[in-house]
């Protein structure tokens, strides 16, 4: 805001100079204060020097040797967005002023008509009208982009809608028939473990044969099993069953689910301060499988996971860092998008479900990786008070 009292740093755009002399005067008498004016003759001199900076007001003359007429605000509006312009012209034409006004100058003062009050009063508001001005340009530019935003975030969740309505379909029908073959190959695999005895000995790698492509099937449709249950758990909206659950038992059931190679080293810091917490056990345990699984495929070549906790006094921290392929840059903002996926064998739902669920926590996830070196994925959940 600036005071009235407040020296004002005038850059006078005029040519005449006769007219420029004039103004010179008149501010020169100005009552209490001292006004620093500076002047040239030139639209482009003018337009520079409001580059430099330091310039509070500019006082434009219409008809220059480089720029004539209306054009001339236009153009210097367009150079210096932020600079308070006021016309200061000989010609007396409300036409002319309306449209000067248009074109982005604060006001349109008459050369002759002008008397120290009436220029310094339309310096201030001059002044003071740009500042609102901008303010409210910056504010509309500040509600497009909360509309666009909200836009955007509104589409997602449209999306993620339909997402989760054809996961739950597809999830609800294919998990009996799945679980149907998973069933016979188990008993088709007792069936040849019985025969055994029977077989004659040429026969024996016919029935191991036999053996190996059951086990193939299996190990096929556990694959498809798995990612009916990714699909189930991303449709349904978590909804917490809150138990007093130790952390050291939820960290030690996801690890014992999780099927680690040789390998892979697993190691467990777990801070013995930390008070059991408030979580649905169930969901927390699939959050930290869907985390650690994903660890140990980032190290197809072995090498470590660590799982650490840590009492923050506000909140508990559950930390799983691994040695393994790091993730670049550009994918971290996805990760945690449905259908996210860099796998060949990937759904791109275990990280979504790993967001949905500790949120329903009241919690969050961020994730720090260096690609090479490997990822940390850090929950934090709050404590009670
Ligand atoms: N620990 C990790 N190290 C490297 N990349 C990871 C890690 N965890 C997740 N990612 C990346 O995030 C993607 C999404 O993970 P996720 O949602 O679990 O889906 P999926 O495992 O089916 O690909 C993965 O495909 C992978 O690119
Ligand atoms: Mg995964």
């Amino acid at each position: 805001m600036y005071a009235r009292d407040r020296a004002l740093r005038v850059l006078l755009v005029e040519d005449n100079p006769g007219d420029a002399h004039l103004i010179k005067r008149l501010l020169t008498k100005s009552s209490a204060t001292k006004h620093a004016l500076d002047a040239v003759d030139r639209l482009n001199a003018g337009i520079e020097r409001c580059d430099q900076g330091s310039v509070d007001v500019v006082l434009l003359d219409l008809s220059l040797p480089d720029s004539l007429g209306i054009a001339t605000v236009a153009t210097m509006r367009a150079a210096v967005p932020r600079v308070p312009i006021i016309v200061l012209t000989g010609l007396n034409d409300l036409e002319v002023a309306v449209h000067a006004v248009r074109e982005g100058a604060q006001d349109y003062l008459v050369k002759g008509t002008v008397t120290v009050d009436i220029l310094e009063r339309a310096m201030y508001y001059a002044i003071e009208r740009k500042n609102l001005e901008d303010q409210l340009m910056q504010y509309s530019e500040h509600l497009e982009e909360l509309v666009a935003q909200k836009t955007a975030e509104l589409k997602r969740a449209e999306r993620l809608a339909a997402i989760g309505q054809m996961a739950a379909m597809v999830g609800h029908d294919l998990r009996s028939p799945l679980q149907a073959i998973l069933n016979t190959i188990h008993l088709e695999k007792k069936q040849v473990d019985k025969l055994e005895g029977h077989f004659a000995p040429s026969e024996a790698p016919e029935a191991q044969q036999l053996r190996d492509g059951l086990d193939k099937i299996k190990e096929q449709v556990a694959y498809m099993s798995s990612m009916v249950t990714d699909l189930l758990d991303f449709a349904r909206t978590p909804s917490p069953k809150i138990t007093r659950t130790s952390t050291e038992q939820l960290v030690n059931e996801a690890l014992r689910r999780v099927v680690a190679p040789n390998n892979v080293v697993i190691e467990k810091k777990l801070d013995p301060s930390l008070p059991d917490l408030d979580v649905d056990p169930f969901l927390m345990r699939r959050a930290l499988i869907n985390i650690m699984s994903n660890a140990l495929q980032a190290m197809p070549d072995g090498g470590t996971v660590c799982v650490m906790t840590k009492n923050n006094g506000q909140s508990a921290s559950i930390n799983v860092a691994d040695t393994g392929m790091g993730i670049p840059r550009e994918n971290i903002r996805k990760l945690f998008e449905p259908l996210f996926t860099t796998k060949s064998r990937g759904v791109g739902l275990g990280l979504a479900i790993v967001k949905s669920v500790i949120e329903a926590h009241g919690g969050t996830i961020t994730v720090e990786s260096d690609v090479g070196r490997g990822s940390k994925f850090c929950i934090a959940l709050p404590l009670r008070s």
